[in-house]
């Protein structure tokens, strides 16, 4: 595992943690419903961009996508591998790794491109975007979830650090779950970077709200799953998400 691997040391907080919980599984569940209203019909080729543990891209290499996991850190792209070694033949030879940052990604074209999660970790958007909007075929769907600028409030209001809610009203940043700084992007401003690059947006959703406020019972997973997923598709509820899942399409 090299030095410079940020994510080395928040891998099993993130894959055995996080995703353990009903919020991490209900983040999974709603951004595949939404990708289930966009997606072209399998096959189809999909880059999953800071793909991570390939929690959202494995899936769809269920459901017959040709799957590109990329992603600069070694321990995560190892928690994908571990995880894809488990499914049947079929489906992990629909899977496949590279190990890279994504803005370096250039000259293969995709179907689908997804970038969830890791807008946030990153000092500025645009060079991000570039490499994902020049990886999609003509046509191709783009599906980016990132952190939303409008609703930092939200997390220390709850947390009761009444000066932190206060304060981040106007600011662009916050300290994330895991203890790393994270930014904020905004709907318009991504929806921009989009169409200045050929992307048209389709559509926006929340992702989790009532999760945020209080930790679930796990015997009410299935029925948290399908609250949030209304929560996500509606307005005012969508809006007041912590984070938000934005798609478009290749011009
Ligand atoms: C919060 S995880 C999200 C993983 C996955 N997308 C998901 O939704 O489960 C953030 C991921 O972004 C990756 N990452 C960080 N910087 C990156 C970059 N410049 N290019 C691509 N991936 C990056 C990290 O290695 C990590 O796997």
């Amino acid at each position: 595992m090299s030095d410079d691997d940020a994510w080395a040391a928040l891998a099993d907080a993130f894959v055995e943690g996080a995703y353990a919980t009903v919020k991490g599984q209900v983040r999974t569940y709603v951004l595949h419903q939404h990708l289930l209203r966009h997606l072209p019909a399998p096959p189809a080729s999909v880059l999953d961009v800071g793909g991570g543990a390939a929690h959202q891209s494995l899936p769809l290499a269920r459901l017959g996508y040709d799957v590109t996991v990329l992603d600069p850190s070694e321990a995560m792209l190892a928690k994908a591998r571990q995880r894809v070694a488990t499914e049947s033949e079929a489906v992990r030879d629909r899977v496949r790794f590279i190990q890279a940052e994504g803005e370096k990604a250039d000259g293969e074209t995709f179907d689908v491109v997804l970038c969830h999660g890791v807008l946030m970790y990153l000092d500025q958007p645009e060079p991000m975007l570039d490499a994902l909007c020049r990886s999609l075929a003509p046509g191709g769907l783009l599906s980016i979830m990132a952190l939303n600028a409008r609703t930092l409030a939200v997390r220390p209001a709850i947390e009761q650090r009444w000066d932190e809610a206060l304060a981040a009203f106007d600011a662009a940043t916050e300290t994330g779950v895991f203890g790393t700084s994270t930014r904020a992007d905004t709907v318009d401003h991504l929806s921009q970077l989009m169409r200045d690059r050929e992307v048209d947006p389709v559509a926006w959703y929340g992702v989790w709200l009532f999760t945020d406020w209080r930790d679930p019972d796990p015997d009410d997973l299935e029925v948290v799953a399908a609250v949030e997923l209304q929560a996500s598709l509606r307005d005012p509820y969508r809006g007041l998400s912590r984070v938000f899942h934005l798609l478009g399409h290749r011009r």
